[in-house]
């Protein structure tokens, strides 16, 4: 790929430096906790433990093979819809009412991944997904029809989101991908937020711990579902504060004490989504080596100007001009400076995250559909706006 970013941290030993492994592959996924997990829903049943009892109790339809060869067309490379460190991910179509595969533009689209590279590792991140995503079910999480394990084979079928990654839509640059607009981006980030919320709502929590922009997909409304739950995680259960794990998820986006001590806790994901959502104010990617010397970590290049309102402006991407309101772009940004707050525990909870990022939406909704005894106007501004700063700390509820 030649590029610097989306670099997976591998394995290592918490408390050392994290190397700098260069390739996109993951390895070494904790062994499962004992605790169990069950959904915040009261028909999800409790996650099973053994392999045998993931597969029996999922309401997963079990492919071979050969199916999904058909229904991909011999996985043809004209048909890769994404790739990651797991593997490639095909496009393919089954019969909607037998989930048999069918003549490409007839039936249901699939996105079909599949496994690479043998092994351990990939086998358990394959068993996460099937064990996360076979027995959630919310609008923010990506629907799982069911998986193939066969001999050597390890792969996942999902319901196709049409428009793709969310990572494509805001750093590819091309016809295809146009700038992705201010509401179409809080739209996104409020998905994104309340997957996780579901995540952590769960009565034993689940900690997702890759959040990154390559892991949100999104529907044809651009509304966000979550993929990709190769790493996720039981998290702590009775009174325990955190679990202990080797160090995986992706370089600049996994929080600073989860780096330096393995210890992970729900609010690692909410760093990891204040670094998704600094990236969605700013158009720009979270590690980019070929940005200026003292630029390459967005958020320690960021975090100045967050902290400072006259100045936030200068982090918004400027292909926003104009686009939103200059109070909705502050809390925004105030927003995303809480989830990347060093102490874990002055981050905001996802239910939290998920409130404020709710009434950033009903601003906007307000300020399009004025109520007639609506007095207050939000108006739209460009990053030179002018309201006066007592006047933005007013609105702000400073
Ligand atoms: N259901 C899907 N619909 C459309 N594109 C998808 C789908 N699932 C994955 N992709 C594409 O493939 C990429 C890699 O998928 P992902 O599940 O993150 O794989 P990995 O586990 O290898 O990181 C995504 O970033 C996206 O571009
Ligand atoms: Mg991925």
């Amino acid at each position: 790929m030649g590029n610097c970013w989306g670099v997976k941290i591998k394995a290592v030993c918490p408390s050392h430096s994290v190397p700098n492994s260069g390739t996109n592959s993951r390895s070494g996924r904790e062994s499962g906790s004992s605790s169990r997990v069950s959904s915040s829903s009261s028909s999800v049943p409790p996650t099973p433990r053994s392999e045998g009892e993931i597969l029996q109790s999922s309401n997963l339809k079990s492919f071979t093979f050969n199916e999904l060869k058909s229904a991909t067309r011999n996985f043809r490379p004209d048909s890769v819809l994404g790739e990651g460190g797991f593997g490639s991910v095909f496009k393919g179509w089954l019969d909607e009412t037998t989930l048999t595969p069918t003549k490409p533009g007839t039936g249901i689209i699939i996105a079909v991944k599949r496994l690479n590279h043998e092994g351990y590792q990939g086998h358990k991140e394959w068993l996460a997904e099937v064990n996360y995503l076979g027995q959630f079910y919310h609008p923010n999480l990506v629907k799982l029809f069911g998986y193939c394990l066969e001999d050597s084979h390890r792969l996942l079928v999902y319901e196709f989101m049409p428009r793709g990654s969310l990572e494509n839509h805001l750093f590819r640059r091309g016809s295809y991908f146009q700038p992705l607009s201010w509401n179409f981006r809080m739209k996104v980030a409020l998905g994104a937020a309340k997957g996780l919320a579901f995540l952590h709502n769960a009565e034993t929590k689940v900690i997702y711990r890759d959040f990154k922009t390559s892991n949100i997909l999104l529907d044809s409304n651009y509304s966000a579902k979550l993929s990709d739950f190769g790493l996720a995680k039981d998290g702590p259960t009775g009174d325990k504060s955190h679990v202990s794990t080797r160090v995986m998820g992706t370089y600049g986006y996994a929080a600073p004490e989860y780096l330096a001590t393995g210890h992970l806790t729900a609010k690692s994901d909410v760093y990891s989504f204040g670094v998704v959502l600094l990236e969605m104010l700013s158009g720009r990617r979270a590690v980019d080596k070929n940005r200026p010397n003292g630029e390459h970590n967005l958020v320690d290049w960021a975090r100045p100007y967050l902290a400072n309102k006259r100045k936030i402006f200068r982090v918004l991407d400027t292909r926003l001009e104009g686009q939103y309101s200059q109070v909705g772009a502050q809390k925004a940004a105030v927003l995303a400076l809480q989830c990347l707050s060093t102490e874990a525990r002055f981050r905001p909870t996802m239910d939290e995250v998920v409130k404020t990022l709710g009434q950033l939406q009903d601003t906007r909704d307000a300020a399009r559909n004025p109520q007639p005894d609506q007095k207050t106007s939000v108006q739209s501004y460009s990053c030179n706006g002018h309201k006066s700063r007592r006047e933005v700390q007013k609105m702000l509820g400073m």
